[in-house]
């Protein structure tokens, strides 16, 4: 659970940016996995913006969430290129697979194109999955 003083930290690494509000909200989200409502807050004032326009923020962007899910997630390709390399098979047998277990989320490109279908698990990127390859990686999830 983030701290007041956690968000003051992230705003701080980002007080001489200029348009510093979309870096922290990706910061907050990669630290606590979520963007809470005391978060909101406490952004929205340190960068003197209303509740509402911070909070259409992070509702607009999928990246963020505005609740913790303490689930791993499979952020699997879905545009194009990883589409002509199986990707939506892919995307259907990963589903099953995860079940509860496992959030899989949706992105377009990893800039893996020519090597799809491609995933990313944590920080690391996946290429040339199959159904047997991301079934390996999410036993160790
Ligand atoms: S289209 Fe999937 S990595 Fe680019």
């Amino acid at each position: 659970m983030e701290t007041g003083s956690d968000i003051a930290e992230i705003v701080g690494a980002h007080a001489d940016c200029e348009g510093p509000l979309l870096p922290i909200l990706h910061d907050v989200q990669a630290r606590f996995g979520w963007v809470s409502e005391a978060s909101i807050a406490q952004i929205a004032a340190a960068l003197n913006l209303s509740r509402a326009e911070v909070s259409g923020v992070v509702s607009f962007y999928h990246d963020f969430r505005r609740t913790p899910d303490p689930r791993p997630v499979i952020r699997l390709c879905r545009a194009e290129s990883c589409q002509a390399r199986g990707s939506e098979p892919l995307a259907a047998a990963a589903a099953t697979l995860a079940g509860e277990r496992i959030r899989i989320e949706a992105v377009y490109c990893l800039g893996l194109c020519s090597a799809g279908p491609a995933a990313m698990i944590g920080g690391d990127v996946h290429a040339r999955l199959d159904s047997e390859r991301i079934a390996a990686l999410m036993a160790v999830l």
